[in-house]
């Protein structure tokens, strides 16, 4: 896979008709004049990318936009857009016509450093977040910061979110970027040498790159139980320190690492607690909501501290270990 990195917008679109678009709508709408070297407006798909768009009805359409435009596997298929946006393009492209290829051209903060990485492509099945996917790696990621200047606060933090996660990964340099306040595109940079690291020695998620999931599952539960109101970046804050709230309760890691932990989800103001509204639906499928994440066995693969660097996986069966330190985020 191939990153490149673009400083002006006009750099990014060389579009032009003999390719197609997987376009998410508000980026189609607020940079329209870009995409105006596409010429025949049917090689564009715009996508009203959400957790709840991301379904299978939304691929069949695509299908069939691959379908009407004679897509071969010579064609390229864009996807342009967040999270949302590029796994879907991607799961597409994976599978139609056993696969086309790729390029992918990440909008969002969270897109650059982590979805548009690394290969995963997925849509939700029923109430399993990528349910259904594949691996397939992108031949190329194009970066350009100049998307984030029109990203919302929130949008920005869900991005954030796993940049502070990446940097409690041993093979990462992120807390020294983020401490001599490097600029975006360093810290982005940084972030995407540490994800490429770990999915180049794993990338079908076998050992170490499941590390990249600390604070996920928790974080699943709230995004569940909430139906996606809780957004994905506060819900894996909340999940990370029920991660270092179990290490703790676990003896795998002393109080003064519990609160260096802490104090770095504090510096950078990260969610501490969730509406309390959500408890009963917690208590009531948060078990059923783990089984769906036991992706390759019988037993949950937490991500917990065994230091303030240092992960492991640690392999449990027992659900309210899980939903008892979960509980303990609520807020009063
Ligand atoms: N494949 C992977 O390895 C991987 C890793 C992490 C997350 N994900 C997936 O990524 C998804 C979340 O992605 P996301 O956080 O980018 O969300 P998203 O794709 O929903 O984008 C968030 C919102 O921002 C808007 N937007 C996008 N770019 C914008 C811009 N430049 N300016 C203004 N608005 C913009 C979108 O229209 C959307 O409303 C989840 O579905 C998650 O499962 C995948």
């Amino acid at each position: 896979m191939k990153i490149e990195y673009k400083k002006d917008l006009k750099d990014v679109f060389k579009l032009d008709d003999k390719q197609v678009y997987i376009i998410d709508s508000n980026i189609y709408t607020i940079y329209k004049q870009l995409f105006q070297s596409i010429k025949n407006k049917s090689r564009i798909f715009i996508y009203e990318a959400n957790e709840h768009t991301k379904n299978y009805d939304s691929l069949q359409k695509i299908y069939s936009f691959l379908y009407t435009n004679s897509i071969n596997r010579s064609n390229i298929i864009y996807g342009i857009g967040g999270g949302i946006t590029t796994d879907i393009a991607a799961f597409s492209a994976s599978t139609y016509k056993r696969g086309c290829r790729l390029i992918l051209i990440p909008t969002t903060l969270l897109g650059m450093v982590d979805a548009s990485i690394g290969g995963k492509t997925g849509i939700n099945y029923n109430n399993i977040k990528n349910g259904v996917g594949s691996f397939y790696i992108a031949e190329k990621v194009i970066i350009n910061t100049k998307f984030l200047e029109s990203l919302s606060e929130t949008e920005y933090k869900n991005g954030f979110v796993e940049i502070v996660k990446m940097s409690f990964l041993p093979q990462s340099d992120l807390l020294s970027s983020l401490a001599e306040q490097q600029g975006i595109e360093a810290i982005i940079k940084e972030a995407i040498r540490t994800k490429l690291e770990l999915t180049h020695i794993d990338l079908h998620d076998k050992s170490s790159r499941r590390l990249l999931n600390l604070g996920h599952t928790f974080g699943h539960i709230l995004e569940s139980v909430s139906n996606y109101d809780i957004s994905h970046g506060t819900a894996v804050a909340i999940g990370i320190r029920a991660a270092a709230k179990l290490s703790f309760q676990k003896g795998f890691v002393t109080r003064e690492v519990l609160e260096v932990i802490e104090r770095r989800l504090d510096k950078y103001a990260l969610p501490t607690s969730f509406n309390s509204k959500y408890l009963p639906e917690i208590l009531r499928i948060g078990k059923s909501i783990l089984k769906q994440d036991k992706k390759a066995d019988d037993k949950y693969n937490l991500v917990l501290f065994n230091g303030i660097q240092n992960l492991t996986i640690y392999k449990t069966d027992e659900d309210l270990e899980v939903i008892n330190v979960l509980r303990e985020f609520a807020d009063v």
